[in-house]
Parts: structure tokens; C-alpha cells; sequence
């Protein structure tokens, strides 16, 4: 568990506020979904930050990110610099196209609740209950990249997306991942620093996921769509490379934990193969939990030992829930 958050508080400072590039930017949009993380009241855009009316103040870092989460403790599992920058690599290649399709497909044609003030609202509101924003809310939970949001956002053109993930080295990116996106970091195992009943749909793909605050944060009859990788996943690399099983219990342990909020709706499955050169088999490696228990040496060693270009299954899992 990571340290609470521990907003700098500012002094208030007499004088116009500067010009303020972020205020064009998402962030404008954002205020509409985010609360403080301390206090839970609305946040503003103020100069290069975020703050409440207590003054409780989140920088928003040079790399477009805002850093909610503060307390300097790295969270547990938070992807490092260099599984990042494997994660980009092994995306930008475009083996995972047929996903960022589907769930850009599934985004648009499920039915969403739909944004705008006059959005329908759960009974008692809430605290930090929101205006709404103008267009449809999307937020990705774990996000890493931002490369799934990006393609969302991009089949839903009146959305704004949030992106929440509590690695810098992954925001870096995600906040730069498409013009309506921000990003921000936070420990999705904590309460999110968002406002009840005003988001549409939550992405998790390959991600923790905490139920409770899932179906908090969305609209009545919002949609979770998550992703997990099948028992076939990299099926053949596996036990040559040393990757981590998929968990057989991992379906069951996914309805455990959404049970009493959601209702399962719509269940697809995408399988197919690919043809990986040895770089491209490093990248997916030591984008995954693979990094943490695997020197990068013995990686490389073990990699080279496969002799070359490797085919290899990559199976998904994609569920639909409904927030009951
Ligand atoms: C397997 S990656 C998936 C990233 C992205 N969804 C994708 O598929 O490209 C898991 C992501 O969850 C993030 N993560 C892990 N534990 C987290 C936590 N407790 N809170 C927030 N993010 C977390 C990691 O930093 C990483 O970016």
C-alpha cells in the first residue's frame, strides 16, 4: 500500500492568474470528473496545477501528467521505465491491433449512458456529485500507455478520457496519447480521485481491478469493459521463457470481485497467432510480470535460445458488464 496522498498546500497569492496553456487542454473537461484526492471536493485548473477550494494543490508535471498520488512511495507493481518503454515498442508493432479494434468496436456500439448535465443519476447523489461533463466520460484503469483510451476516444468523438496509472513512466506517455486524454496517477486499490456517477464506460485491460470503486464512478447503467489474457496466452513462450501461467481461477476470481455490482452482458473471445522476431519476443516479455522475477540478461539469453522468428497465440478475453 502506497502512502496517502499528500497535497502541497499553497499559500493564496494576490494578482491575475498567468496564461495557462493546460487550460485549453483536457484538463478544462476533467474538473467535470475529478476530485480531491484529500478533501474530495472540486478540483480547479490553476496555473500548471489542480487544486481545491482548501488549496490542496496536484502539480501537473512537465510531461502533461498530474500527479495525484503523492508520497513518494513507488506502488507495488507500478511498471518501470523499461517495461514501459518494452510495452510501446511491442504496441507500436501492431500484434495487438485486432484488440485496440475490438474494444474501439465495442465502445461505440455498446449503448453508453450518455454525458451532458442531464445525465441520469444514481439515487443520493453522492459526494463530490458532479455537473457532468459535456461529452461521454471515459476512464482507464491501469492504462499504462494509453494506447487502448486513445483508440476509444477516437471511436467516441464527443468523449474525454481520464487515465489513471501509478507509473510516471507510463503516464509520460498516456498524457500525450490523444488530445481529449488526461492522465494522472493514482493507486487504483484506493478510492479514486473521481466524483460519483460520471463516467460512462471504465477500460481495464490487463489491470487491477477494484469493483467497488469501478461501479461508484460510473452512471447508472455505465459499462466496464475488461480484458484478460486466456490460459492460451503466449501459450508457447511460456515455459521456454519463464513467463508467469495465467491463473486457471482467473475468470471465476473476475466474477467474484465484480459480483453485487455488475451484471455480465456480453462475453467475446479473440484468439488468433503472430510471428514475433527476437526483439519483438524481448519486448513482450519484459513488458509483462515476466520483468520482475527475470534478469534482462537471462531474458536475452533465454530469447536467443528459441533460434529465431517464433509463431505464437494470443488469446483474450473481452467482457461486457453492465453497472447493475
Ligand atoms: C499490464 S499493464 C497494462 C497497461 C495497459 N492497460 C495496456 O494494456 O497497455 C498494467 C498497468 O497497471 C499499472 N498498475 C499496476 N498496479 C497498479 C495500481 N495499484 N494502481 C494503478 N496502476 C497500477 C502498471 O503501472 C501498468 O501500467
Amino acid at each position: 500500500m502506497s502512502e496517502p496522498p499528500t497535497a502541497r498546500h499553497e499559500p493564496r497569492r494576490a494578482g491575475p492568474v498567468g496564461r495557462d496553456p493546460v487550460r485549453r487542454g483536457p484538463w478544462k473537461a476533467l474538473t467535470a470528473v475529478v476530485r480531491c484526492p484529500v478533501c474530495r471536493d472540486a478540483l480547479e485548473v490553476a496555473e500548471r496545477a489542480l487544486r481545491c477550494p482548501r488549496r490542496h494543490t496536484f502539480d501537473i508535471a512537465r510531461q502533461g501528467y498530474v500527479s495525484l498520488l503523492s508520497g513518494g512511495k513507488r506502488t507495488v507493481n507500478a511498471d518501470s521505465a523499461a517495461m514501459v518503454q518494452a510495452r510501446t515498442a511491442f504496441l507500436e508493432a501492431g500484434h495487438y491491433a485486432p484488440l485496440t479494434e475490438a474494444l474501439a468496436r465495442l465502445s461505440a456500439f455498446l449503448g453508453l449512458p450518455g454525458g451532458g448535465a442531464g445525465g441520469e443519476r444514481r439515487e443520493g447523489g453522492g459526494e463530490g456529485g458532479s455537473e457532468g461533463a459535456e461529452g461521454r466520460v471515459v476512464l482507464d484503469a491501469g492504462a499504462g500507455t494509453g494506447h487502448y483510451l486513445a483508440a476509444v476516444l477516437e471511436a467516441l468523438p464527443d468523449s474525454v478520457g481520464l487515465a489513471l496509472d501509478a507509473s510516471p513512466y507510463a503516464l509520460r506517455r498516456a498524457a500525450r496519447a490523444h488530445p481529449r486524454a488526461g492522465a494522472a496517477s493514482w493507486d487504483v486499490w484506493r478510492p479514486f480521485p473521481v466524483r460519483d456517477n460520471c463516467v460512462d464506460l471504465v477500460l481495464n485491460v490487463f489491470a487491477p481491478r477494484n469493483g467497488g470503486e469501478f461501479h461508484r464512478v460510473l452512471r447508472p447503467r455505465g459499462v466496464l469493459l475488461v480484458v484478460t489474457p486466456t490460459e492460451r496466452h503466449l501459450g508457447e513462450l511460456r515455459g521456454r521463457l519463464g513467463l508467469l501461467e495465467v491463473d486457471p481461477d482467473k475468470e471465476e476470481r473476475l466474477e467474484r470481485a465484480l459480483s453485487g455490482h455488475f451484471v455480465r452482458e456480453r462475453a467475446e473471445a479473440l484468439e488468433y497467432t503472430v510471428e514475433l522476431s527476437p526483439q519483438e519476443v524481448e519486448n513482450l516479455a519484459a513488458m509483462g510480470p515476466a520483468a520482475r522475477h527475470v534478469a534482462p540478461e537471462e531474458l536475452q539469453a533465454r530469447v536467443a535460445g528459441l533460434g529465431g522468428p517464433v509463431r505464437v497465440t494470443v488469446s483474450f478475453g473481452l467482457a461486457v458488464y453492465r453497472a447493475a
